[in-house]
């Protein structure tokens, strides 16, 4: 089992067009331990590798890293995972059975696999007989499709026989979406049934709430999604209180402005969302999640979400700066 399945780590949610490459790595530097790729199609890596592959980019010092996948159909994504192992060698591969979105349960994916418990299975054990000897195969599900129909500890029970290294799990179920509560009573419960890892997810917005499953000792480790888009120091912070059990000063504004600037440069140096007014406008939503987290940053988000270029957003930052 590798290093990082056995202690306690701070997960990166994979989300998409948000844990890209710059994002990840920013977020390892603030200590996350185990990152992990936006998802990719299965069909996409077959068809069109060309493209899929800026998805799944990597680099060393991400390490671990994993790619996440998702798809329906056994064969092709035991086929994409070879493909994916074999040109970028990920530490690990994902399975994505928790994605909610129409497009992609549509067409059986995601969450739609835990309506059809067998033939998860026989996709996870597909991908652990054509890769898993190299690359631990991992799943992500969430804990059922509606309230009447939950289902996490039968999948977790299915996912363990087909051999996965470690499974998340997303407190929520599908017709919850992203609203409501996650639920942890279900989390634990699997963590308790099961000797395969898992690993919490959802409403972990706090260093202390990390630090809170961290001293319960149920999940073998916390994944952060959304919370990370606001304040990615939550890595930071939840290892200086799990460390010391006292908690780290927040960064100031000026810190703040500082990162964010240094994410949009380094986005606009990795070129992924094209040049400079396509990239800014690409990460308007990304500047609004930092500008929550700023205090008196309100009357800044109208223009925050037309900012087009990295001059209005250095004026509108140093603004905000003087205002703070
Ligand atoms: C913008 C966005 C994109 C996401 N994309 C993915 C994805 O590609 N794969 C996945 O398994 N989950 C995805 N998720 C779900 C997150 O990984 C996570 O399970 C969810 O946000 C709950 O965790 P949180 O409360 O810490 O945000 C996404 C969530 C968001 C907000």
């Amino acid at each position: 089992m590798p290093e990082w399945l056995t202690r306690f780590c701070l997960y990166l949610a994979p989300m998409a067009g948000v844990s890209d490459l710059v994002f990840r790595s920013l977020c390892k530097e603030l200590g996350a331990d185990v990152v992990e790729t936006e998802f990719v199609s299965a069909e996409g890596v077959l068809q069109a590798w060309n493209r899929t592959h800026s998805y799944v980019e990597i680099s060393a010092s991400q390490r671990p890293v994993g790619v996440q996948i998702f798809g329906s159909n056994a064969a092709n994504m035991q086929e994409a995972a070879r493909i994916i192992c074999g040109e970028i060698h990920p530490d690990f591969i994902d399975l994505n059975a928790g994605c909610p979105v129409p497009k992609v349960v549509g067409h059986n994916g995601g969450s739609s696999l835990l309506r059809e418990p067998e033939l998860l299975q026989r996709i996870t054990e597909a991908l652990v007989r054509g890769v898993g000897e190299s690359c631990p195969i991992t799943a992500k599900i969430r804990i059922g499709w509606d309230a009447e129909h939950i289902c996490a500890r039968e999948i977790c029970h299915r996912l363990a026989q087909a051999g996965v290294a470690s499974i998340t799990i997303h407190g929520r179920t599908r017709s919850q979406q992203y609203g409501g509560r996650a639920n942890w009573d279900i989390i634990r419960e699997c963590a308790a049934a099961e000797t395969v890892p898992i690993i919490g997810n959802g409403d972990l917005v706090t260093a202390q709430d990390v630090a809170r499953e961290w001293r319960t000792g149920g999940v073998a480790g916390v994944m952060i999604g959304r919370a990370a888009m606001t304040n990615p120091w939550i890595f930071r912070e939840a290892k200086h209180l799990m460390k010391t059990g006292s908690p780290l000063a927040p960064p100031s504004t000026a810190e703040r402005v500082e990162f964010i600037l240094r994410h949009v440069r380094l986005e606009l140096e990795h070129g992924r969302y094209g040049d400079e007014s396509s990239t800014l406008r690409t990460m308007r939503a990304r500047l609004l999640a930092y500008a929550k987290g700023i205090p008196g940053s309100k009357s800044h988000r109208p223009a925050l979400a037309r900012v087009s270029s990295l001059a209005e957003l250095r004026e509108i930052l140093a603004d905000l700066s003087s205002d703070g």
